[in-house]
């Protein structure tokens, strides 16, 4: 039979679902589904090295290529982006070896928002009641302070090495966005003070699931920040929403899969959008991603940039501090609505 209170017994997904007895989604983890998506092989891609590169018409089409997918889709794949094959599997691999960490090594539980360390399993708002997610997680802040889990214990490496070398992406990235944008060189960088922006390392577990249809990993949502990156374990389950339709995300093996989050749709007074995303589980095979969230120093009271503002006429958004945005969505996460619908 399968357990009625899978999280009061202290349970995580990845014990229930190896339960022999499992054959279908105890009631707590059902969640209404909309359509499962449909696939699509035309995500944008931006190629990383042209973007970097010497010679001006790679990087102007690297530009254009990155404008587009920012106003579109919000999301792209990004390939050739130099951080290496090995230290994005040792991050997979060792998070993965978290997750079989015996019970008392791997529970952090949340006793506030901001605690920097965190893991368990995940729950949602659905029509007013809470569900359980098939997923395990855990999540520490990285940058600019770092925080880790202490085991396994090459995961404190390997999370710090893969957020020093994903910074040196997203400056680039934030650098081409800039330009993009047409702001004045550095504005941005000193406006959202980025030698010292925030990231956070999540990991998440999604255990094969007897009836995939009738919950999921991760409802649909918006995230925090400017720019998030996720790798996986080559087991699809990322889903976006462009035009009021759900695509998954087809990506080749060492790309990372970007997407814009809530405060670049805030600081570019709502030119580039914040995109909606979920995972979706599956019978056959454990998923797990690798998730760095990048967003602005954590004190930064966030508002569109001024010289947009100016040619607008008026800005879209009021100001916030970034950490205390970061610390309500966490802890008021997964009705269904972005995070900015949920603040109007
Ligand atoms: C997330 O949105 O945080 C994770 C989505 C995924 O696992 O694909
Ligand atoms: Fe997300």
């Amino acid at each position: 039979m399968a357990p009625t209170a899978p999280l009061a017994n202290g349970l995580y997904v990845k014990d229930l679902a190896q339960s022999p007895d499992l054959k279908s989604v105890p009631s707590e983890f059902t969640f209404a589904n909309d359509s499962k998506g449909s696939n699509s092989d035309t995500l944008p891609v931006v190629d990383f090295s042209m973007l970097v590169s010497d010679n001006a018409d790679q990087r102007s089409k690297a530009l254009l290529d990155l404008a587009k997918a920012c106003e579109d889709w919000g999301f792209f794949v990004l390939i050739n982006h130099g951080i290496p094959e090995t230290l994005m599997e040792a991050i997979i691999d060792a998070s993965l070896e978290f997750f079989d960490l015996p019970e008392d090594e791997k529970r952090y539980e949340a006793k506030s928002a901001s605690d920097p360390v965190k893991s368990g399993t995940g729950t949602a708002n659905a029509a007013n009641h809470k569900i359980l997610l098939w997923r395990d997680f855990v999540k520490s802040y990285v940058h600019p302070r770092f925080y880790c889990p202490d085991k396994p214990r090459r995961l404190r490496d390997i999370v710090s090495e893969y957020s020093e070398r994903s910074r040196s992406v997203l400056r680039e990235l934030l650098q081409g966005i800039s330009e993009n944008l047409e702001l004045e060189a550095g504005s941005m960088d000193e406006t959202l003070n980025l030698d010292s922006c925030f990231q956070l390392y999540a990991a998440n577990f999604y255990p094969p699931c007897p009836e995939p249809d009738l919950t999921i990993g991760i409802p649909p949502h918006t995230d925090h920040g400017l720019l998030t990156f996720l790798i996986h374990n080559g087991v699809a389950g990322l889903q976006i929403q462009h035009k009021g339709e759900w695509f998954h995300t087809n990506s080749p093996k060492n790309s990372i899969l970007v997407n814009t989050a809530d405060h670049l749709e805030i600081f570019s007074n709502g030119r580039y959008k914040s995109v909606k995303h979920r995972a979706v589980v599956n019978t056959e095979a454990t998923r797990i991603s690798v998730v760095l969230a990048n967003g602005p120093a954590p004190e930064v009271v966030v508002s569109p940039s001024v010289e947009l503002v100016k040619r607008d006429g008026r800005a879209l958004y009021g100001p916030m501090k970034y950490i205390e945005y970061v610390e309500t969505m966490l802890s008021n996460r997964y009705d269904g609505k972005g995070n900015l619908e949920c603040l109007k």
